[in-house]
């Protein structure tokens, strides 16, 4: 058995920047090991601690999806010490990946339902992993509905620019791109992610809500889906918390009893509502 502390290889293969203020990029990433390659078996929701050798660890969703063959993707906003090495890494050079680590979002659960992903931000990487889990042609049979609600401060900040227009172009996925500051030529949504969820209304038949994305943000987007009458079991979050080993050894995650390394990251509101009265996420 491998040791989970670990991390495997891994080779910069692109690093493209995805925001109008750079600070945030997708690092493609290709094993220097064939059988690593072959033993990352990952689903949508699960992260991974990425190495900078000599700097440290930290731990990211994975944005791509384990449909996309070849690699793995991160999208790393740049906040500190880890994440501004990567940013200043060139491609070519090799880090390290340590996982796949937690839940992930609960696939089986999911199949034959209408699923909402909301996101904003980097959190919506999660959510750019599963989407384009389930309209892969291998998958789209199992999932009815997909609608997404994606938003950003300016249309500059919006991620993923090459799946959107492709998500736009496919009749089987209900796009809603909404900015808090519209500029010219923009064709979408001007609001706050809550605000425009509720006047969307996505209908709670069948229906599972998934948000991730920045606290503000899920916190003033639960009770929109609660007022539409979403159950707290079909209302999942996936929660952002400090972390060190990512797999339930150190005790630095807990929210309760449960760790969201290993737990999670992918929650249902009903069971966090039990763990913890702190409730803003
Ligand atoms: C499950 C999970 C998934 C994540 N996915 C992504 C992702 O896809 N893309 C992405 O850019 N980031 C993601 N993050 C957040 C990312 O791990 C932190 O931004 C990163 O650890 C910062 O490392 P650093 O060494 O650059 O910052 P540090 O030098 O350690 O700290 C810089 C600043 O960031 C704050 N910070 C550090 N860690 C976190 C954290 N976990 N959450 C919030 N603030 C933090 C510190 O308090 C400090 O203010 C995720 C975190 C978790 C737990
Ligand atoms: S990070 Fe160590 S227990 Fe979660």
């Amino acid at each position: 058995m491998n040791n989970p502390y670990i991390p495997f290889p891994v080779r910069i293969k692109d690093a493209l920047v995805e925001t109008e203020d750079q600070n945030i990029k997708t690092f493609s990433l290709s094993f220097v090991n064939k059988e690593d390659e072959t033993n990352f078996r990952y689903t949508p929701g699960q992260f991974a601690e990425l190495t900078v050798f000599g700097k440290g660890e930290a731990p990211f969703g994975m944005a791509s999806s384990p449909t996309q063959p070849g690699g793995l993707e991160f999208s790393v906003s740049k906040v500190g010490v880890v994440t501004s090495a990567l940013h200043n890494m060139e491609v070519g050079e090799i880090i390290g990946v340590r996982g796949p680590l937690g839940n992930g979002y609960p696939l089986e659960t999911l199949e034959d339902k209408n699923i909402v992903l909301i996101g904003g931000g980097f959190g919506f990487s999660t959510l750019r992993s599963l989407t384009n889990f389930v309209i892969d042609e291998s998958n789209r049979s199992r999932f009815r509905d997909i609608t997404v609600i994606y938003g950003a401060r300016r249309p500059g900040f919006l991620l993923y620019k090459g799946d959107l227009e492709r998500w736009h172009e496919r009749s089987d996925i209900r796009l809603h791109l909404t900015v808090d500051q519209a500029e010219n030529g923009w064709k979408g949504l001007v609001g706050f992610v809550p605000a425009i969820t509720k006047e969307i209304a996505p209908s709670r038949e069948n229906a599972f809500g998934l948000v991730c994305g920045p606290p503000a943000m899920i916190k003033y987007t639960l009770p929109v889906l609660r007022e539409l009458g979403f159950p707290d079991d079909r209302i999942l979050l996936s929660l952002e918390m400090k972390m060190k080993c990512g797999i339930g050894m150190c005790g630095r995650c807990n929210v309760g009893s449960k760790y969201v390394c290993r737990d999670g990251p992918v929650f249902s509101y009903a069971e966090l509502k039990n763990l913890t009265s702190d409730h803003a996420f």
